[in-house]
C-alpha cells in the first residue's frame, strides 16, 4: 500500500509492505483519514525503475515505512486540501472560514514563501543601503491619509481615543528631524475604508524616508530595493531605470494617473479634425471648452455594434454622455460622425491620426474631467477584449501631481496625496490665493495600471505647511492641536526630506501572479471587513463597555 505524506516542502510517497512494515502498522492504515498528522520511521530508498513517477518532484524515491504513529486525527474536512489544478476552488467565504486548511494548499504555501523572501530581500537591500529599521507607535493620534481611522478607546482616560496609524508618515518625518537620516520599516497600516481586491483594512508597507534628497535620490533608492526583491524572490530583472511621466502627461495620454502601459494605445485629441464640420454634438462640446478625445484601435473595425453600444454604457457609467465611434474601411467611414467626413475632412482625419482602413477610433466628447475617466475605462476594457494587453511588467513613476484636487461633491480643496507634500511654490500667499494652480513634489510608482508605491519630497517649511493646512479648511487651533507636535519639531532645525511607501501586499500579489491581495495575506478580512475564522469584529459585554467609559446608542 502507498500513501502520500505532505509537509511544507511537498509530497513524498510512503510504501507499506509486510516485507518491511510490522503487521500492526499495516492494520492501522485502514483507519487513517486525509489530513491526519502522522509520524513515520523508515528508510528512504530508490523506487524500482517501473515505479518511478516523473510527474512528482520526489518521484524517484519512497519511504519504506517501518514504524508509524498517528499523532493527531483529522475530522472530516469542510474543504479539500488537495484540489486538482483544473478544479474550481471552494467559495472564498469557505476558504476564509477554514483558512488553516486553505493555507495548507501548496499554492498558498508558495505565496507565503515568496512573501517571506521578498520581505527579507527588502530588509537586506535597505540595510545594505544604510537605512535603519525603526518601529513607530500603533497607539497614536489621527494621521491624515485620506481614510477613516480605527479608534481605540482609552480605559485610563475615559472619553479619549487613540487612533491606529494609517501610515507611519508623521513619525518618519519626526525621525528625520531627530537626525536618523535614513529610516525604513516594514510597517503595518490600518485604514477604515471601502475594501476591494487590492485594499485591506490592515496592510503592510515598506516605508522609507531619507534626509537631504531630491526625487532622483528617492527613486534610485526605491529602484535598488525593488531590483533586489524582484531578483531574489522570483528571479525577475527590473531592467534599467524606471521611466517617468508627469501627472499631466498621464492624464492627457491615458486619462488616468495609473496608466497600464502594457496597452499600446494612447489617447489623442480629435477636436480639430472633427469640429467645424457640422456635427452638432462635437461643435457644442468644443464651444463649451471641452474636447473630443479618444484612441485608435488598429484592426478594430471588426468590433461589433453591440460591443460599441456597451462601450457607450461604460463611458456613461464613468461620467460621460456616451462614446462616439468611427470605423474606416477601404470605401469610407461608418459611425455617427461619418456623414460629415466625406472627401477632404475624412482624409485629413485619417492622416492626422494615422487611421488606416480596418481601424476603429473610439472617442468621448466633453470636459476633460468627464472624458478622462471614461476613456481610461474604455481603453482598458477594449484592450482586454481584443487581447491587446502585452505581456510583461511596465513600471513608471508618475511625477508632478497637483498639490490639491477639488472634492467632487463640495468643490473644496483636498490633498491629492497628503498634506505634508512640498508645494512647487515658495510663497504661502500663492498657496492661499490660488491653491488649485499649485503643483507638488509628489510621485507614485505604477505597475501595469496599479499604484504600487507613493511618496513625496516633504514640506519642511512651517509657514508653507500651515498654509497647506489652512487651504484644507483647518483653523489655527485645529492645526495646533492636531499637528502642533510636528510643526514644533520643525522649529529646532529640520533637514529637507522625502520618501515613499511601497504597498507590500500589492507587490507580493504581483510577484506570485494574483490580483487579489487576500491571496498573499495569511488571515485577511472579507470585503465586508470581517475576520471569518476568528469572528471579528465582535460585540462587547456591558461591563466591558462600562470599563471603557462607553455606552452604545
Ligand atoms: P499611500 O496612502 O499612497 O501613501 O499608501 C502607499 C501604498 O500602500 C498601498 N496601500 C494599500 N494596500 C493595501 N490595502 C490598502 N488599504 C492600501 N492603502 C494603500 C498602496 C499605496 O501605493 N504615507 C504615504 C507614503 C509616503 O508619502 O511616504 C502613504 O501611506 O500600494
Amino acid at each position: 500500500m502507498f500513501l502520500h505524506l505532505r509537509d511544507r516542502t511537498g509530497l513524498v510517497q510512503l510504501a507499506f509492505n509486510p516485507d518491511w512494515t510490522p503487521g500492526p502498522v499495516v492494520e492501522q492504515l485502514g483507519d487513517l483519514n486525509p489530513e491526519d498528522v502522522i509520524a513515520v520511521g523508515g528508510r528512504v530508498e530508490m523506487r524500482p525503475a517501473d515505479a518511478v513517477n516523473p510527474d512528482m518532484e520526489t518521484g524517484r524515491v519512497e519511504v519504506r515505512v517501518e514504524a508509524m504513529e498517528r499523532v493527531s486525527e483529522a475530522a472530516p474536512l469542510p474543504i479539500l486540501v488537495a484540489i486538482p489544478p483544473d478544479e474550481e476552488l471552494p467559495s472564498e467565504e469557505l476558504r476564509l472560514r477554514h483558512r488553516v486548511l486553505d493555507l495548507r494548499r501548496p499554492e498558498m504555501q508558495r505565496n507565503f514563501r515568496i512573501r517571506h523572501l521578498a520581505a527579507n530581500s527588502a530588509r537586506r537591500a535597505l540595510a545594505d543601503d544604510g537605512f535603519l529599521e525603526i518601529e513607530t507607535p500603533f497607539l497614536t493620534r489621527r494621521t491624515p491619509e485620506g481614510a477613516r481611522d480605527y479608534l481605540v478607546p482609552s480605559r485610563i482616560h475615559p472619553g479619549e481615543f487613540y487612533a491606529l496609524p494609517q501610515s507611519p508618515l508623521l513619525y518618519k518625518q519626526l525621525l528625520m528631524v531627530a537626525g536618523f537620516d535614513r529610516y525604513f520599516q516594514i510597517a503595518r497600516c490600518l485604514r477604515d475604508e471601502d475594501l476591494r481586491a487590492d485594499r485591506q483594512p490592515e496592510f503592510t508597507q515598506i516605508d522609507v524616508e531619507m534626509a537631504f534628497v531630491d526625487e532622483d535620490d528617492v527613486f534610485a533608492a526605491a529602484e535598488r530595493m525593488l531590483a533586489r526583491v524582484l531578483s531574489e524572490a522570483v528571479g525577475i530583472d527590473l531592467g534599467g531605470p524606471v521611466p517617468r511621466m508627469t501627472h499631466a502627461d498621464a492624464l492627457e495620454h491615458y486619462g488616468t494617473d495609473k496608466p497600464d502601459l502594457r496597452i499600446p494605445w494612447r489617447l489623442e485629441d480629435f477636436t480639430d479634425a472633427l469640429s467645424g464640420l457640422g456635427f452638432g454634438i462635437i461643435d457644442g462640446v468644443r464651444d463649451a471648452g471641452g474636447r473630443v478625445r479618444g484612441f485608435r484601435v488598429p484592426g478594430g473595425a471588426e468590433i461589433s455594434r453591440s460591443r460599441l453600444d456597451s462601450a457607450s454604457a461604460t463611458a456613461q457609467a464613468n461620467g460621460a454622455k456616451g462614446a462616439l465611434w468611427l470605423k474606416r474601411s477601404e470605401t469610407g467611414w461608418s459611425g455617427p460622425p461619418a456623414r460629415f467626413l466625406e472627401g477632404e475632412p475624412g482624409d485629413r482625419l485619417a492622416a492626422a491620426h494615422g487611421i488606416e482602413p480596418g481601424d476603429l477610433a473610439l472617442m468621448v466628447a466633453g470636459p476633460d474631467s468627464e472624458t478622462s475617466p471614461s476613456l481610461d475605462a474604455l481603453r482598458r476594457s477594449i484592450a482586454a477584449d481584443e487581447g491587446a494587453v502585452e505581456e510583461g511588467l511596465r513600471w513608471t513613476w508618475i511625477t508632478d501631481f497637483p498639490l490639491f484636487e477639488a472634492d467632487p461633491d463640495t468643490g473644496m480643496a483636498v490633498a491629492s496625496h497628503h498634506p505634508f507634500t512640498m508645494p512647487d511654490v515658495t510663497e504661502p500667499e500663492r498657496l492661499l490665493s490660488d491653491p488649485f494652480s499649485v503643483g507638488s513634489r509628489a510621485y507614485d510608482l505604477v505597475l501595469n495600471g496599479t499604484e504600487l508605491c507613493s511618496g513625496s519630497i516633504r514640506c519642511h517649511r512651517p509657514d508653507l505647511q500651515r498654509a497647506i493646512l489652512k487651504v484644507l479648511g483647518m483653523g489655527e487651533d485645529e492645526i495646533e492641536s492636531r499637528f502642533g507636535f510636528l510643526l514644533e519639531s520643525f522649529r529646532y532645525g529640520v533637514p529637507p526630506h522625502g520618501g515613499f511607501a511601497m504597498g507590500f501586499d500589492r507587490l507580493v500579489a504581483m510577484l506570485v501572479g494574483t490580483t487579489s491581495i487576500r491571496e498573499v495575506i495569511a488571515f485577511p478580512k472579507t470585503t465586508a471587513a470581517r475576520g471569518l475564522l476568528e469572528g471579528a469584529p465582535s460585540p462587547l459585554a456591558a461591563d466591558e463597555l462600562i470599563e471603557l467609559g462607553l455606552s452604545l446608542r
